[in-house]
């Protein structure tokens, strides 16, 4: 996930230090490569930009030495094509005397390259940020304002997005959010913008957040603010704020997990926006169409969106899949194998030595190998035929949570191209997972207390929520520390019924279309002495029924499945908290498991 930061001094001065301590703070997000620009008072831009880590790149491009009125520095964290010195931002405009970076998604980039390019403008990289820059300058080679050529570039670029541009014959920078963070600050002599809070906090507490449409210009001693679309001033003052650097990186939640857990609207929102847009998806489906088998392998969570993504291949495009743990793909599969086959390997992290292990085999058995990968740049990325990015940016607490979401999103955006049906099917998700965090928080909460002593405990589900059960009993385990099982419903009455006494929670993943066979397991556990805790959209039935129901919005059944993992990952949340335990960091565990 990218990051921008931008500064305005008052006097010129050595600005390259401050850029690098900039970039050191927004590293966090993840990224591949870096850059550094500086606009003089005399007019003179010095762009300095390349692939590596912050230090590498500074050291390489001597950035502490970089002097200027105004700065910027963008850390990139590739979404499609290889990290390159070109690709790197900052940009410059055709002319170069205007320099810019984003962060986000430009989504049509594709084909707003090819108009800029037809329009006579020098296109120097492949990458979106670009794009913003030649946007702006498209519509001041027009004679708009700078202000009015962002207000009119907003209708060009398609996609989530925030970005900062200076000109060199002018004093200050300019800066526009759309749906990507941006903070503005006011320092003593100086004010800065970058894409976080963090990266902002130690140079000053006075901070404007920047909202969707607005453009922000940056002067060395004073913010103004603009609606963007009018041009009309916005009046509001910068707020003083009194976070801790620690607090701020969590975005004000008490943990990473309960921050990832509210970023899946907005992740899910820009993975349909980017794959809806991109050229390298219909390739892709085309690869999976051919295969005569095809194998979703993974590992934890992952594997259980490959379970789910199986589901969906089936019902929407009639096409088989097998999901499979992939230490168990290299015994039943692998010998098998053959060029006709394609095994989609799945990770978060891209460096699951299992699943990577799966991934060679597969190779040496001539099959296709693809991949679906949250960290670009990782062996699983570069080791696959064709991948596609999971853009969740990084996932910090150890339990998967937004990740998961958007591997779920992914397989049902994969699902509805190979089945040539219309993917607007999924632009509601975003919207619903809002609502089912809001609604889910304080059913929870009122639930927790009642389980927080459990240790034991069942989640049950069948058809579209079997996986989320799967999912859901595996949060529960890896932060409560609780014995969690994740089972087919169906099956409980084939041997695991016998656990069930007085009081035993029996938790059940639902939806809809399922509620005759969840009112007949509610009671088949119900009347042992179970405590039966149901997540399902509401129905007088379930209402009956159900010890507990925690509600759903109405939503079609192949959305709410992915809805109802979401009051099972806020409940494993709240019982490892009521329960002492750090949920980011649980014992025993890693984020990345690098080993056999
Ligand atoms: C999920 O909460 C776990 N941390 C774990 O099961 C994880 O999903 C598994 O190790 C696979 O990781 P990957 O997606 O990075 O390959």
């Amino acid at each position: 996930m990218c990051g921008i930061f931008g500064i305005v001094a008052a006097k010129e001065r050595e600005l390259g230090p401050v850029l690098v301590e900039a970039g050191k703070r927004l590293s966090y997000r993840g990224y591949d490569s870096v850059g550094c620009a500086t606009l003089s008072a005399g007019g003179a831009i010095d762009l300095r930009k390349d692939v590596g880590k912050v230090e590498e790149v500074a050291s390489r491009h001597r950035l502490a030495q970089m002097r200027g009125l105004r700065g910027m520095t963008q850390l990139r964290w590739a979404t499609f094509g290889a990290p390159s010195r070109a690709n790197a931002q900052p940009h410059l405009d055709s002319s170069g005397e205007m320099v810019g970076a984003h962060n986000g998604n430009v989504v049509n980039n594709v084909e707003l390259r090819a108009q800029f390019l037809a329009e006579g403008m020098t296109v120097r990289s492949t990458n979106d940020g670009e794009s913003c820059v030649h946007a702006v300058e498209r519509h001041i080679r027009q004679g708009a304002t700078v202000l009015e050529s962002i207000g009119r570039a907003a209708r060009d670029l398609q996609g989530d997005y925030a970005y900062l541009l200076g000109r060199a014959d002018e004093k200050v920078l300019y800066a526009f959010k759309k749906g990507s963070g941006l903070v503005a600050g006011v320092g003593d002599g100086f004010t800065c913008v970058a894409s976080d809070l963090p990266c902002l906090l130690p140079l000053t507490r006075r901070v404007l957040r920047i909202r969707d449409g607005e453009a922000v210009v940056l002067h060395a001693d004073r913010l103004e603010l603009f609606d963007a679309a009018t041009g009309t001033r916005v009046e509001r003052e910068p707020e003083e704020v009194t976070e801790t650097m620690e607090a701020a990186q969590k975005g004000g939640y008490p943990h990473f997990m309960l921050k990832e857990i509210h970023e899946q609207p907005q992740v899910a929102r820009e993975l349909i926006h980017l794959l809806g847009a991109s050229k390298h998806v219909a390739p892709f489906v085309e690869r999976l169409r051919r295969a005569r088998h095809l194998y979703l392998v993974a590992c934890g969570t992952s594997y259980h969106a490959a379970l789910l993504g199986a589901v969906y291949f089936a019902r929407l495009a009639g096409k088989p899949a097998v999901p499979v743990l992939a230490p168990q793909f290299l015994a039943q599969y692998v010998p098998a194998l053959g060029a006709e086959d394609a095994g989609l390997f799945v990770s978060q992290s891209g460096e699951t030595k299992d699943v990577l292990n799966a991934l060679e085999a597969a190779r040496a058995q001539g099959a296709a190998v693809l991949g679906l990968v949250n960290v670009l740049g990782s062996t699983l990325m570069t080791a696959s035929d064709r991948y596609l990015p999971l853009a969740c940016g990084y996932e910090i607490s150890v339990p998967a949570t937004k990740t998961f979401v958007n591997q779920c999103v992914a397989f049902l955006h994969l699902a509805l191209r190979l089945g040539g049906r219309p993917v607007r099917t999924l632009d509601g998700l975003p919207a619903l997972l809002q609502e089912t965090i809001e609604s889910a928080e304080p059913q929870v909460a009122a639930l927790a207390p009642q389980l927080v002593d459990k240790e034991d405990l069942y989640c049950l589900g069948y058809g579209l929520t079997y996986p989320i059960a799967l999912e859901g009993a595996l949060k529960l385990k890896e932060v409560t520390y609780a014995h969690c099982e994740g089972m087919l419903s169906t099956e409980f009455k084939h041997g695991p019924l016998s656990a069930v006494r007085q009081g035993y929670p029996v938790l059940f993943a639902g939806q809809s279309e399922d509620v005759p066979l969840l009112v007949s397991g509610i009671n088949e556990c119900a009347c042992r002495g179970a405590r039966t805790v149901v997540v399902s959209q509401d129905d007088p039935r379930l209402r009956a029924n159900a010890g507990d129901l925690v509600v759903l919005p109405p939503a079609d059944p192949l959305l709410s499945a992915i809805l109802a993992v979401v009051p099972l990952q806020l409940l494993a949340y709240r019982l490892s908290v009521a329960r002492g335990f750090d949920p980011d960091f649980p014992r025993n565990l890693s984020k990345t498991l690098t080993v056999d």
